[in-house]
């Protein structure tokens, strides 16, 4: 295979997309595009603006609304990208609990699906990307040459969530477990591999063997 222009990433939350998306990204030369973050931005503004989540009709329009943008990183301050909404800096505020418990609703609706995913093509079809989600490889780039599904048990992601996070913000982890099953099947209407996705299950594995492995299978399929 080529040097494929378009990646996409998916699989379950914790399985370590990001990490492995911005690295490999990074390997090629890419522009690393998370879609998440449309889904999380979109439910912050609509928090902002007082909406009520339950909703999708104006959830619709907000969508249709409000600009988001993905940038290089405007800050050093561990961020591997900068968010604007109508041009605010939400990086961080996209994390926020608020956001975390309202986003799976407004992910569910399909008009704010539709209009979300037009977007995020837009920035697929420029090629040199690698774009990580839940239904990049399935429904935004069903066409991208290659697709990984990245898998890892429960337990593995439930230790990794644990260790990102320390101090103050530290969950013990049984409650990190739970809260990652619970997003599992609130997510599970969107995920699925694509039948021609590669299956990559990663427990035991860093990033840097993923993306070698990853590397080895571009070069495999020349
Ligand atoms: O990957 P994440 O935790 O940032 O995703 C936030 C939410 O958005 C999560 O509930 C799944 C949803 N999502 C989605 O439905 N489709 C995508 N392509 C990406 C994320």
């Amino acid at each position: 295979m080529q040097q494929p222009l378009v990646i996409t990433i998916d699989g379950p939350a914790g399985a370590g997309k990001s990490t492995l998306g911005a690295l490999l990204a990074e390997r090629l030369g890419y522009l690393y595009f998370d879609t998440g973050v449309m889904y999380r931005a979109l439910t912050l503004v609509a928090l902002q603006a007082g909406l009520d989540l339950t909703q999708p009709e104006p959830l619709e329009a907000l969508a249709q609304q409000v600009l988001i943008e993905v940038v290089p990183p405007t800050q050093s301050d561990g961020r591997q990208y900068t968010v604007l909404t109508d041009g605010q800096d939400v990086t961080w505020a996209i994390r926020s609990p608020e956001v975390e418990r309202g986003v799976s609703l407004v992910a569910r609706y399909p008009a704010v699906r539709r209009e979300l995913i037009r977007q995020q093509q837009q920035i697929g079809l420029r090629g040199h990307v690698v774009l990580v989600g839940r239904d990049a490889g399935t429904v935004v780039m069903p066409d991208a040459p290659l697709k990984i599904y990245l898998e890892a048990s429960l337990d593995e992601r439930a230790r990794r969530r644990t260790q990102e996070r320390s101090g103050d913000e530290a969950q013990p982890l049984e409650d990190v477990r739970s809260a990652i099953a619970r997003r599992d099947s609130l997510d599970a209407h969107v995920l699925r591999p694509a039948p021609d996705a590669v299956i990559l299950q990663n427990d035991g594995l860093t990033p840097e063997d993923e993306v070698a492995w990853i590397m080895d299978y571009i070069a495999r399929h020349g």
